[in-house]
């Protein structure tokens, strides 16, 4: 869900008679995620988005479970995740369920020779380490680190990187990602509780528009496989768009932490949700401030929900031993809690710097080759003294 935005040239009425310089019509084109019942763009394209020259044979990219159920705490050396060159071979789901796919990624060259679309999923992309530019058919997004891209699905996209060494934690959602409700008013502006406003959201910019003709392959993923895609004209030729379905960046640095004088639960963290999950940022603040108050988390049983937190950096309050890029999972069915000691040594501390997204997920998460190939064993009994 994004704010009315447009960008480029568009005619006064949508639907209407739009020309070209040369008296051709411009090629309109309705992108929603949720057929004609959610939020929309109208993009105004030189050619037609139609016409394919040829498709080159599918191949799978689905996701193999090695431990679909499981009851025991986890945790994963996120960083241990080996680089690859290529964008889509570097994407390695790690935790899946039907209704988000969680997936690390650590590309080391910017995409050149096609273009990628997710027909299936919004993506959340969270740059850990790394600077580019996110092009798409309604302008350009720089990125560096600390930054969520939210991609609509079906929306065309390439990736420029400046950087070679880049570590990415992305969320595949099978439904649309959108600002938690209750920060929204009814016309959907963020209100005034709500962590971020719209000031914090950066749109496309910069719309370039390629009329070029020649072979543009657009890599399609779609119920776990890949359609290869050859097109007659370049995705980008785009002469403008309106409306408000586009992708957008939130940098997790513009998220205002909520504190108060005890401890305070996770939905304060809210930064989206989407269909059975939310995601949440924890970011530095000011500890709890009531005089015996004890900032580190109460042990709680997430009896309906599994916790992903992906911890980014800093220290986290709660927890030993933590890397960057590691990822936890506390399954719903048995509680968790602070690690021994950290609840005496968060006493009296005036702030912490911890840096972590998390995913919670309302239905179990299963686990894939790459999980059980990072994972820390012994996990499991690090509560005990
Ligand atoms: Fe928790």
């Amino acid at each position: 869900m994004s704010h009315y935005y447009s960008l480029g040239n568009i005619p006064h009425k949508r639907h209407i008679q739009f020309r070209k310089p040369d008296g051709s019509l411009y090629s309109e084109q309705l992108f929603s995620t949720e057929g004609f019942s959610n939020d929309y763009a109208i993009l105004y394209h030189c050619n037609p988005p139609t016409c394919i020259i040829k498709t080159d044979e599918p191949f799978s990219v689905q996701p193999k479970i090695v431990e679909e159920k499981m009851l025991k705490p986890r945790s994963f050396e996120g960083f241990n995740i080996k680089p690859e060159d290529d964008f889509l071979d570097s994407r390695k789901p790690v935790l899946v369920n039907n209704d988000c796919h969680i997936v690390l990624a650590s590309p080391r060259k910017s995409m050149e020779n096609y273009f990628y679309k997710n027909a299936d999923a919004d993506e959340m992309i969270f740059i850990h380490e790394g600077t580019g530019k996110l092009l798409t058919q309604y302008g350009e997004i720089e990125f560096s680190y600390g930054d969520y891209l939210i991609i609509p699905r079906g929306s065309i996209y390439q990736i420029k990187f400046d950087t070679a060494e880049n570590r990415l934690f992305i969320v595949e959602s099978f439904s649309p990602i959108r600002y938690p409700r209750n920060y929204l008013t009814k016309a959907g502006q963020l209100m005034e509780h709500s962590p971020f406003c719209e000031r914090d959201i950066r749109t496309p910019k910069n719309l370039t528009t390629i009329d070029e003709k020649g072979d543009f392959l657009i890599m399609n993923k779609k119920k776990g496989m890949m359609y290869p895609i050859h097109y007659a004209y370049h995705p980008f030729d785009v002469v403008g768009w309106d409306g408000c379905c586009y992708p957008y960046a939130f940098s997790i640095h513009n998220f205002e932490p909520i504190t108060g004088r005890v401890h305070l639960p996770p939905p304060i963290h809210q930064n989206f949700e989407a269909n059975n999950f939310v995601i949440c940022s924890f970011v530095p603040r000011m500890y709890d401030y009531h005089p015996q108050s004890i900032p580190a988390p109460y042990n709680h049983s997430n009896i309906d929900s599994d916790e992903v937190l992906y911890y980014v950096a800093g220290d986290f309050m709660s927890r030993k031993s933590v890397t960057r890029g590691m990822i936890s999972l506390h399954p719903a069915g048995i509680p968790h809690g602070p690690h021994p000691g950290t609840v005496e040594k968060s006493i009296g501390k005036a702030r912490t710097e911890e840096l972590a997204v998390m995913v919670d997920t309302f239905h179990p998460l299963s686990l894939t080759q790459y999980a059980i190939d990072t994972e820390n064993p012994d996990y499991q009994y690090s509560w005990m003294e």
